[in-house]
């Protein structure tokens, strides 16, 4: 018996559709596409419950003539794309050619569209596969697009839609990635009688953050950029020190698509490695530019991912424009309150008499931090931290001394900076650590008596998930049977006796993180493990060293680990504790009160 025959053009169109449209949002998503290819200026987006009932998209772009409203509907009819060679290029959002097709197949769907030739507009309405009427209309310039009753013919699609509300909510994240991606358009986002999204026209990015997310954000964010080969990024992430504890304001855009990448997103969270404080996200908004021929967009129906041709490029694009924006600290500067604020700082300026009999030295706070136990991470904002900001404008800060073997105490230019001694060389070495890594140039060193190490049930399971990470950093590890190991190699780094217990540190450590920031980890451990301890005394020359390169690092406020190195007690503080003049200090001996 013959069992293969032809599926009717119908069904075909309908399995067809589904790729294409499988929600509300997806149908928002083809039409505000379309409105930006057409150049609109204006786009409006009205659905009635959650889209389930009406999705109805307007804009004041280029229009339609009557046969170009009558052959869009037509599956692969598009004036976005007419050879192959065109699809290495793909400049616009759609090219596929296919979305008014798969809409009007599962739904009620009325078009209507002038494209300024004439003061005749077009009105074509269809439901499902049918052509229903085509008329006359008076319309200004542009297109509107109404989608009744998203698959009324297909019950079992239907079934899957959730609730109006739900719906809503990736409507309004679209609308709020395409408005980010086209600050100059405006976009109105309304759902029955409520305005979700109204964003008029701005000039920048910034001021979309601002119109959508609000001040607080902005303020929280640097401008990006960084460029090579060809590809460019820019755009808007976290300060230092600033982020959230969630993950949910991150948006990428690929040659203004757009995207959910995962390269992007691990390239993003290994640039703010070391940079915020731990359990910290950064928000960020990056644009990634790339000649067309190397990325592909054509990857699946929906448009929503992407190919790189060079990850290696996107990830270095990514870390170097976050990099250099946190080290760029000035943008950090006005996160801080400024003495005489409300802020603690300001208090103690008020209160300087009290805190001089504690005869501590360094003001209240700073001796808070001082001792024992107290909390080693302060709010950010706190003005106790210095950041990098405060730390770079100071000129070479001269190294004073050491306190209690644990501290450098050095004179900036506004005041004294109390500098943690590991905290800072583990900020320096993991910096060079990190050097070394990106040239895989690990110094390595044979153990001349290779010590056997009897590792626990799960440091077995942590070595054999981090061998090659292990193998990368220039430890060679032998599994000799059963649960021992023979350390062959280490990276050069330290003395052979710490070599094992380095080793098993590390070990310990790898087992607790998820594969995109392990290697990271990794280095930031070693760092800690190699930089001096608290309670090392040192020479001057060596904290004259370890200032110096600190403040060469990206990050001199913070360390891999996203705890303070400086604290800066504020020269201005200092006066008026001892009840002098801020500016234009006479020597007195004896202040008068
Ligand atoms: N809002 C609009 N304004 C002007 N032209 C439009 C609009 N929407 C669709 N079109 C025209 O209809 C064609 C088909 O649209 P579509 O099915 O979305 O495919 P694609 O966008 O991939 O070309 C487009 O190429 C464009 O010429
Ligand atoms: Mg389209």
């Amino acid at each position: 018996m013959k069992k293969i025959h032809l599926l009717s053009e119908e069904v075909a169109q309908k399995i067809a559709a589904g790729e294409v449209v499988e929600r509300p949002v997806s149908v928002v998503k083809e039409l505000v596409e379309n409105c930006l290819d057409a150049g609109a200026t204006d786009v409006r987006v009205e659905l009635l419950d959650g889209g389930k009932r009406l999705i109805k998209v307007q804009d004041d772009g280029s229009g339609m003539d009557r046969e170009d409203a009558a052959l869009c509907f037509r599956r692969h009819s598009t004036s976005k794309l007419a050879t192959e060679e065109d699809l290495e290029r793909i400049a616009t959002l759609g090219f596929r050619g296919e979305a008014l097709a798969s809409i009007a197949a599962v739904s009620r769907l009325t078009l209507r569209t002038q494209d300024g030739a004439d003061d005749r507009g077009t009105m074509i309405e269809r439901e499902g596969e049918r052509l229903v009427a085509v008329t006359d209309i008076a319309f200004p310039r542009g297109t509107s697009v109404e989608v009744r009753d998203l698959f009324f013919n297909l019950p079992a699609r239907q079934k899957f839609l959730r609730s109006g509300s739900s719906e809503l909510g990736p409507v309004s994240k679209y609308v709020t990635q395409a408005a980010l991606a086209a600050p100059g358009v405006r976009f109105t986002l309304v759902h029955g009688a409520r305005e979700v999204i109204a964003c008029p026209p701005v000039m920048t990015l910034r001021e979309r953050v601002f119109q959508i997310f609000g001040k607080k954000m902005v303020d929280g964010l640097m401008d990006v950029a960084a460029e090579e080969g060809g590809g460019r990024i820019e755009g808007l992430a976290s300060r230092p020190l600033a982020g959230r504890s969630d993950k949910t304001v991150q948006y990428f855009f690929v040659n203004g698509r757009p995207v959910k990448d995962r390269i992007l997103m691990a390239a993003l969270n290994q640039a703010y490695a070391g940079i915020l404080e731990r359990g910290r996200s950064p928000e960020a908004f990056l644009f990634l530019s790339l000649p067309y021929a190397d990325v592909d967009v054509n990857v699946h129906p929906a448009k929503a991912e992407v190919r790189f041709k060079d990850t290696q490029l996107v990830f270095r694009l990514v870390l170097r424009a976050v990099g250099e924006g946190a080290a760029r600290g000035h943008t950090i500067k006005e996160v801080l309150p400024a003495v005489g604020d409300k802020g603690p700082a300001g208090r103690v300026a008020e209160e300087g008499a009290a805190w001089t009999s504690r005869g501590l030295g360094f003001g209240p706070i700073a001796a808070d931090r001082f001792a024992p136990g107290a909390g080693a991470r302060p709010a950010p904002g706190t003005d106790w931290t210095a950041t990098s900001a405060d730390v770079r404008t100071a000129k070479g800060p001269a190294v004073l001394g050491q306190y209690e073997n644990m501290y450098i105490v050095a004179a900036g230019e506004d005041g004294l900076l109390v500098i943690d001694q590991h905290n800072a060389h583990e900020r320096v070495l993991f910096e060079k650590y990190r050097e070394i890594d990106r040239e895989r140039l690990w110094p390595r060193k044979t153990l001349l008596i290779p010590p056997l190490l009897e590792l626990s049930p799960s440091a077995v399971v942590s070595f054999e998930a981090n061998a090659a990470l292990f193998e990368d950093v220039g430890f060679r590890v032998e599994a000799m049977g059963g649960r021992s190991y023979a350390l062959k190699e280490y990276p050069d780094l330290f003395k052979p006796e710490q070599a094992a217990d380095i080793f098993l540190g590390l070990l310990e450590e790898a087992g607790q993180k998820t594969a995109e920031d392990r290697r990271e980890h990794m280095l930031a451990t070693l760092a800690c493990k190699t930089a001096v301890k608290a309670g090392e005394p040192l020479t001057r020359e060596k904290m004259g060293y370890l200032v110096e390169e600190l403040f060469k690092t990206s990050q001199p406020a913070l360390c891999p680990h996203g705890r303070p190195i400086v604290v800066r007690v504020e020269k201005s503080v200092i006066d008026k504790g001892l009840g002098r003049r801020q500016e234009g200090v006479k020597p007195t001996f004896c202040s008068k009160r």
